[in-house]
């Protein structure tokens, strides 16, 4: 009995999680779940000197950039600063071979050189409100879940339509806790954001993706924009007449750098986690679906890069595909190793067997809640197959371009087939833009084998049934080699120019020649049969997942009351905080909190790919003319602390314990990229470019002195 009593209570000590560090907390509710906590860790200002909506707070110098990333607001005529890959698209698409500001960086010295952006808009949050009474009204548990649904939109449409604010704000209402809680934003949206100033991308991108994920790490990964508003203020469309925002709050930027154990913080918009899974959940994707998308894109990468190293052009053409590929496939191998190591999926049975033993001693949990993890565990099991195919089609199919090339044509037509000429004419231009946005990435040779190489999985890896029938009896004698030579030789779909004049043929005509074509009858087929044979089954199953992982977050609320409930990342405002401080990867193996600029030079390769250093930088360090930005003769440049980040807080300010901004967040260590299923604190790091190595680029290595001195900088 004793014995008994003395498991159960070890088991609750270790299951219920209590490192400080986790989480990703709603800013409006830091005062009453937080603060004390943060004073205690180090935090020397107030809650609502972060979050307030009476005054200005930290809150209103944070953005949302594009909806991906996030920026801040760091100085008073509307500069922001951001990471170098969350500005990369707005970086490449100013550069050509006589302006390439991807190798050379770019900088405004002055705001005449700034340069307009279409589609890139910040996003600032001006309140935040709990309205879970007025969206769940009429919620009752016998509603189905698209019964469920129907009523939640009409009590947001209704609450959004009567809700009270300025022209130039948007209402937005999102579910939190897996639909338990719903949250209404107030938001600013400008339209107008500039290019500032981005380094090279051998400074900005340094270490590419050998260092990707990695730590130790030497990343000056940032770029700069800035916010244009109307003579009001307020938000505006591109004009020439449009002024620098005035913001309510710029942050102060702090050069004293970091030391082990200070407190730390990041502001901004962490995009996607599952922090509430159950074990039987997280074991899946350990198993299957991350290993299966990690071996598709193994053959991908590969394949792409044996092309790459031989020639010059298509290395450009597809840098930023490999790049974008690369970044999620290492992700996952540090998430899988990680789940393992930190022995996510015992920890979590451990939680359940609590969750069990307090819900049977409770009878009215026992009713709702009792069957709750059976019931969820064959659900997962019975949409094993479908998910699995699920993510064969989406990791195969958009990867071959000739699919992408004849989705958009099947667009055209569909597009003609409307009733509105005129905006037909529109929406065909969209369509054959995005044509040669397309072309302009693609090799048909390199795609051809990417072809072979991948229906070869597509084919072989899956049942029956989610293969196309077009492409098994095509397959019956023929090689898969022999077909794809045969198609891609045959095809209208491999130049540009075919399908451009095709354009002009009459609508009719233009079908006619499109559908004829075998590849695209063959993606028809492919689309065809996963909209028949795999999604109906995989969304009835998921939302039956979602209906009772619904409910298992709110039980795990209410049977572990001890614990503070954080919602998962919905690309919503959060803060996290922790302390600086170093990890240990493996045993014998202990990882430093800093680098600095000497590890640059030991990683410099000259003209590599990956590790050249620009002459100037070399010449900076070695003169050591680091400015004010330097320490005894040595320039930092990144750090690490345990906050918990996810993708989409890319670019959040790393702000000290007076709230003044001391880094730049860019990334996780590889170790603990399990963070976002399982966050432990004693191997999940976010890496921070440290503000004075952002500082020195500006200034020592840019000259761009104009923008430093719009800067508030503490000394
Ligand atoms: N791993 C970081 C993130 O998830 C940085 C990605 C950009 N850098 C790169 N080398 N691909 O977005
Ligand atoms: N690089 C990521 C981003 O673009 C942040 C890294 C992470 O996933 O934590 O948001």
């Amino acid at each position: 009995m004793k014995k008994q009593f003395i498991t159960a209570l070890l088991l609750l000590v270790c299951s219920v999680k209590s490192f400080a560090d986790e989480g990703m907390w709603l800013p409006q509710l830091l005062q009453t779940l937080n603060e004390k906590e943060m004073k205690k860790m180090g935090m020397k200002i107030k809650a609502s000197d972060i979050y307030n909506i009476n005054k200005s707070s930290l809150k209103d110098a944070i953005v949302s950039l594009g909806g991906f990333c996030t920026a801040e607001v760091i100085s008073n005529e509307g500069l922001i600063l951001t990471n170098h890959h969350c500005g990369f698209d707005a970086i490449q698409n100013h550069s050509s071979i006589e302006h390439n500001y991807i190798q050379n960086g770019f900088w405004a010295y002055n705001k005449n050189e700034e340069l307009q952006n279409p589609g890139l808009f910040v996003s600032f949050i001006v309140s935040i409100e709990d309205v879970s009474s007025s969206i769940l009204k009429n919620i009752n548990s016998k509603l189905s879940e698209k019964e469920r649904q129907t009523t939640i939109d009409q009590n947001i449409a209704t609450l959004k339509s009567s809700y009270k604010k300025n022209s130039y704000q948007d209402v937005i209402i999102r579910p939190f806790f897996d639909g338990n809680a719903y949250y209404l934003f107030v938001t600013e949206t400008y339209k107008d954001v500039r290019l500032v100033g981005a380094p090279p991308a051998s400074i900005g991108n340094f270490g590419k993706d050998t260092d990707n994920w990695m730590w130790p790490r030497h990343t000056g990964d940032f770029s700069m924009f800035r916010i244009y508003a109307d003579k009001d203020n307020h938000p505006a469309a591109y004009s020439p007449n449009n002024i620098p925002y005035t913001p309510k709050r710029a942050l102060n930027i702090s050069l004293k750098g970091m030391k082990a154990g200070d407190f730390t913080m990041v502001f901004g918009f962490p995009g996607k986690t599952n922090e509430y899974l159950s074990a039987y959940a997280i074991q899946q994707i350990k198993d299957i679906y991350d290993p299966a998308k990690i071996n598709i894109r193994h053959d991908i990468l590969e394949l792409m890069k044996r092309f790459m190293v031989k020639d010059e052009a298509i290395k450009i053409k597809y840098a930023a595909k490999y790049a974008s590929i690369e970044n999620a496939y290492k992700k996952w191998q540090g998430e899988v190793l990680g789940l393992q190591k930190s022995n996510a999926i015992q920890k979590k049975k451990d939680r359940e067997t609590i969750f069990l033993q307090r819900v049977n001693a409770n009878p009215a949990w026992k009713e709702s809640y009792g069957q709750l993890l059976p019931q969820l565990e064959a659900a997962y099991e019975l949409n094993k197959a479908y998910a699995l195919q699920r993510d064969y089609y989406n990791e195969i199919i958009p990867r071959i371009e000739l699919f992408n090339i004849a989705a958009t044509t099947a667009n055209i037509i569909a597009e003609n087939e409307k009733k509105d000429a005129a905006a037909n004419i529109d929406r065909n231009k969209k369509n054959l833009d995005r044509l040669e946005d397309i072309f302009k990435e693609y090799d048909p040779e390199l795609d051809r084998q990417l072809f072979i190489k991948l229906m070869s999985r597509y084919v072989n890896d899956q049942n029956a049934a989610a293969v196309s029938p077009m492409l098994s009896n095509a397959l019956i004698n023929h090689s898969i080699e022999d077909l794809a030579n045969e198609m891609y030789t045959a095809s209208v779909l491999t130049v540009y120019d075919n399908i451009k004049n095709m354009m002009t043929m009459s609508a009719n005509e233009f079908k006619t020649r499109i559908t004829s074509d075998t590849l695209f009858q063959l993606y028809v087929d492919i689309s065809k049969t996963y909209s028949q044979q795999v999604a109906p089954f995989y969304n009835k199953n998921q939302n039956e997942i979602n209906q009772l992982q619904r409910s298992y977050v709110k039980a795990q609320m209410e049977v572990f009351k001890e614990q503070k409930f954080y919602p998962d990342a919905n690309s919503t405002l959060r803060l996290t905080y922790g302390n600086v401080m170093g990890y240990q990867p493996r045993d014998g193996m202990k990882y430093d909190y800093y680098t600095y600029m000497d590890g640059i030079m030991e990683k410099y390769k000259p003209g590599d790919y990956e590790f050249d250093v620009p002459q100037k930088l070399i010449d900076l360090y070695q003169a050591k003319d680091f400015g004010p930005y330097g320490v005894n003769g040595k320039q930092p440049v990144c750090f690490i602390a345990a906050n918990h980040t996810t993708g989409g807080n890319s670019g959040s300010p790393a702000l000290d314990a007076y709230g003044n901004l001391v880094g730049l967040n860019f990334d996780r260590v590889w170790e603990g990229t399990m963070s976002d299923i399982n966050y432990d604190a004693t191997i999940c790091r976010n890496i921070m470019v440290d503000i004075r190595y952002v500082l020195f680029i500006i200034d020592k290595f840019a000259g761009a002195k104009n923008l430093i001195a719009e800067m508030k900088i503490i000394k």
